[in-house]
């Protein structure tokens, strides 16, 4: 297994260019098998998890063509759609639970494996099948699988209040919504820009949905859906860990493509520990203020709230703060993996359930550590950029399944990093 050398020197500056986000591309993908004519999307990201989604769309019938120069991937569900989604796929990937409602909606039948365990909690599907079983879908779990069938062949508008505001179960009922008879409302809706993203292109391709961006969403059936070409918004994600990047060592970056909506709570907290991020025309200029960080508490919370998918990379950060930060993660259990990480490398971190206490250090010290999943490996990269001496990073897969080009792109703005090939 590859590893990541990281040697920490100093002030970073540059301009990094931010990828199509991963998370609106991997729930894009599957939207391909609710029309039979073509849909292409353009700033697709390069990464193994897009690569998943690709082999898994194959299984089930679709043709995509891969990425090329410019980033496109074409795809298109013509052929007879094969409806099982096949165990071996689905658990390498949760995401991979988003051909479920479009499966449905297409064919009136799905069997998709359940994605089994996962690293970073439980996260069960309970929002996804209550969801679609309110559009009249019978589901049952049989040898490990969902066995989902539209009752008459054809699932039926209704009105639905989420339980949590669930991403994917959000963007499962959008999706089979689209195609179902009648009006969907669904209420405590997720409001992430990826849901925008999603609704946007579903729209392009025919869909009546309105509301997205808000609690509330709502979807008029129809009978078919066209083609469409549509650009994947930036990757917030990809854009707030490479913002960690001049605020944890120094010096000045510009993330090209970034905007200030995509990560306004996580801008806010980083200006009140002394980081400086601008809009300017071409994306978001980040640079510290001067002085050592400051300590802050985040909770992270679902969108427009701080993301729990920046709260490893946040906390490499407040290793480093004046003062004790306390961060609150409130959107999955067990996810505080990289802290005995980050320990090793001479951090103060005390966890207790779901709160991690962090009392800043003067200077981190470099050490083996070993990445628990995507965003814990990347964090370790950001700690160990700003440690003194070598940090070597291994299980750096987690790394290749959400950022493309990581070592390229920090050592575009400086940073000593080099893969270790195994
Ligand atoms: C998506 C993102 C992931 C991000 C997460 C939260 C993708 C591919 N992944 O994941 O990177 O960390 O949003 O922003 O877009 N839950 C239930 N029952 C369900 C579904 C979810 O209890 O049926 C719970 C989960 O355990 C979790 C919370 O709801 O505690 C939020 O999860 P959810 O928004 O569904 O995350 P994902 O869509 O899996």
């Amino acid at each position: 297994m590859d590893s990541i050398l990281v040697k920490g020197n100093g002030a970073l500056n540059g301009v990094i260019p931010i990828a199509g986000a991963k998370n609106a591309c991997l729930t894009l993908m599957p939207a391909t098998l609710l029309s039979e004519e073509p849909l292409t999307l353009t700033n697709a990201p390069r990464l193994s998890d897009i690569a998943t989604m690709t082999q898994l769309l194959q299984s089930l019938g679709a043709e995509v063509a891969g990425l090329q120069e410019g980033k496109v991937l074409a795809l298109s569900s013509l052929g007879p759609i094969n409806h099982v989604a096949d165990y071996d796929i689905v658990r390498k990937m949760r995401a991979s639970n988003l051909v479920l409602g479009p499966l449905l909606a297409r064919e009136g039948h799905a069997v998709v494996s359940l994605p089994g365990g996962c690293a970073i909690g439980a996260r069960p599907m309970d929002l996804h099948i209550h969801g679609l079983e309110a559009l009249g879908a019978e589901i049952e779990l049989k040898d490990g699988y969902l066995h989902a069938k539209a009752k008459g062949g054809k699932l039926r508008g209704a009105q639905m209040t989420l339980r949590m505001a669930s991403v994917g179960a959000t963007e499962n009922i959008m999706m089979a919504a689209t195609l179902a008879k009648g009006t969907t409302v669904i209420n405590n809706a997720a409001r992430e820009p990826e849901i925008v993203d999603l609704a946007q292109c579903l729209r392009k391709m025919g869909a009546q949905i309105e509301g997205e961006g808000s609690s509330r969403i709502e979807i008029q059936g129809v009978d078919r859906l066209g083609g469409a070409t549509h650009q994947v918004v930036t990757d917030r994600i990809e854009l707030g860990t490479y913002m960690l990047a001049p605020a944890i060592c120094g010096g000045e970056v510009e993330l090209l493509g970034g905007r200030m909506h995509l990560v306004a709570a996580f801008a806010e907290k980083l200006d009140q520990a002394g980081v400086s991020v601008t809009q300017t025309e071409a994306g978001l200029k980040v640079s510290r203020k001067g002085g050592r960080i400051r300590a802050v508490d985040v909770t992270t919370e679902p969108f427009p709230g701080f993301p729990t998918d920046l709260q490893a990379q946040m906390m490499a950060l407040l290793c480093t703060a004046e003062g004790t930060s306390v961060l609150e993660e409130k959107i999955f259990e067990n996810r505080f993996m990289h802290a005995p990480e980050l320990l090793r490398m001479g951090a103060q971190i005390e966890v207790h359930g779901g709160t991690a206490t962090v009392k800043g250090v003067e200077k981190l010290r470099g050490a083996r550590v070993m990445a628990t999943d995507l965003r814990a490996s990347v964090s370790l990269i950001l700690a160990g950029l700003a440690a003194e001496g070598e940090t070597v990073v291994s299980r750096v897969y987690h790394l290749d399944r959400g950022y493309e080009r990581v070592e390229e792109k920090f050592r575009g703005i400086g940073a000593h990093i080099e893969r270790i090939k195994a």
